[in-house]
Formats: C-alpha cells, sequence, structure tokens
C-alpha cells in the first residue's frame, strides 16, 4: 500500500541544548534528518516525501537532499511557531493522496515493517498511530504524595508515524487550527472529532532524539546495526 510522507523538520531543539537545530547533528558523519529521509528513499511504498523546514535551513536541507539522491522529496512547507503548525502547512501543501503518514524528522530509527502496518491500518480504519506498552510503573502525584497508581496494562507511549487517510487528517488539522485546539500528537486532532484511531505495536528503538543522552542510544542503536548487517 503506497503513502506521502511528511516530516517536520523546522523546531529549534531547545532541549538538545545544541547551537543549532538538532537534527543537523551528526551520528557517524550524517545529520540525523538524513538518516530519517533515507528510510523512506529506500521504503517502495513510500511515494513522495515533503518536508516542513525553517526558511532559513531550507537552502542548507535541500543541498543535503540533492546531495544524497533523496529524489522522492516532492516539496517543503514553511515551518511553523508549533509542530502542529508545521504539520499543518505540510498537509495543506500536499497533492491529495490515498494514505499520509506523518513522522518526526527526529526519528530516525523508525521499522520499515511497522510503518507497513501503520499504512494498512490507516488504509483500512482511517487512523492508526504507532506507540509500545509502558515499561515502568505509572502513578500520579499531588504535592509530591501518590495519590494514585496507574494500571499500566492498558497504557501506550505514543510516537510516530501516525497514519491517516488524508481527507481525515486535513480535516482534522484545519479543525484544531479554526477552534484553536493544539494537541500534542496529530491523533489528539482526530479523536476531538471522535474518530477511532487504532494502534500499532511500534518498537522501543523509535526513540525521538531530544535530550543530549539519546546522541549516545542514537550511536549505540546505528553500531548494532552495523554490527548485524556485517554479519
Ligand atoms: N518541529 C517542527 N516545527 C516546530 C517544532 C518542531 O517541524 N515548530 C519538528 C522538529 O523538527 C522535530 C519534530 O517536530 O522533527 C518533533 O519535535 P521536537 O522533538 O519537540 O523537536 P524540537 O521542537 O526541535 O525540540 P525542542 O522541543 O526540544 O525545542
Ligand atoms: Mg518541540
Amino acid at each position: 500500500m503506497n503513502y506521502t510522507v511528511v516530516l517536520p523538520a523546522a523546531g529549534s531543539g531547545k532541549r538538545m541544548k545544541a547551537d543549532k537545530n538538532k537534527l543537523l547533528l551528526e551520528l557517524s558523519g550524517k545529520p540525523i534528518f538524513l538518516y530519517t529521509l533515507e528510510v523512506f528513499q529506500r521504503d517502495p511504498n513510500c511515494d513522495a516525501i515533503w518536508l516542513a523546514v525553517k526558511e532559513q535551513e531550507r537552502e542548507l536541507i535541500e543541498g543535503y537532499v540533492s546531495r544524497h539522491n533523496i529524489t522522492k522529496v516532492q516539496g517543503y512547507a514553511a515551518g511553523g511557531t508549533e509542530r502542529q503548525d508545521s504539520v499543518r502547512a505540510c498537509l495543506e501543501a500536499i497533492p491529495p493522496c490515498g494514505v499520509v503518514l506523518v513522522h518526526d524528522a527526529a526519528r530516525p530509527f523508525i521499522d520499515k515493517e511497522v510503518i507497513e502496518r501503520l499504512v494498512e491500518t490507516a488504509q483500512a480504519s482511517g487512523a492508526a498511530i504507532a506507540g509500545v506498552p509502558v515499561k515502568d510503573t505509572i502513578k500520579k502525584a499531588e504535592n509530591g504524595v501518590i495519590s494514585e497508581t496507574v494500571d499500566r496494562n492498558q497504557l501506550w507511549m505514543i510516537q510516530t508515524p501516525q497514519a491517516f487517510r488524508y481527507s481525515l487528517i486535513l480535516k482534522a488539522a484545519q479543525a484544531a487550527h479554526n477552534d484553536g485546539f493544539m494537541g500534542t500528537d496529530e491523533a489528539m486532532l482526530v479523536e476531538r472529532l471522535n474518530y477511532p484511531v487504532a494502534i500499532v505495536e511500534s518498537t522501543y528503538e523509535n526513540i525521538k532524539m531530544t535530550t543530549p543522552d539519546d546522541l549516545i542510544y542514537g550511536r549505540a542503536i546505528l553500531e548494532s546495526r552495523l554490527q548485524e548487517e556485517q554479519k
């Protein structure tokens, strides 16, 4: 099943505490966002890649895209103040298609089987998001004292990709914008329209490069993948 992917890449990476957009930081000699682009360039089911970028970084990013032969990039949208604005700008720019995948450019380790299951589920039911079961015990606290231990059997840590039928996510993104609603992921925008969202189990390796310690883990993941390939 074919799809178009939208990659928000217009953040500033404040929590990474680098002096530039964290996506430009290198892991084994290549910027983080390029690993993410390569996953979709390699996936035969991916028809088109759209990126939300900051205007002042566009030329730099375009340079990497052309030098590394990422031929599926079909266009760029101007990043907004919040991630949700960046995603909406892309959704409004892409030509209508069947299934759209929204994926953080900051998650370079996404598994291609997970992508496939997300796209198939979204095609069948409209909306499917990646997540992994919560591993830790989760408690709520009020004023420093535990008020509740939450049953973790029903809890998931949500990631991207999040896959949707094009018409559904465009409608949900525009409705959120018109209503002044800000969500922390795309699924929330669809959930508020009372539309069911399916969950697809992903991998714990699909981390978002967010804080400096993620770079250490990211390098270790790359290293172990390289060793696997050489076996
Ligand atoms: N993003 C975006 N536009 C924004 C904010 C974020 O396109 N206005 C993108 C980021 O580039 C990243 C993804 O959304 O690929 C996930 O966001 P996050 O991890 O929060 O990245 P940043 O916002 O860059 O980091 P921070 O919140 O630490 O500043
Ligand atoms: Mg952010």
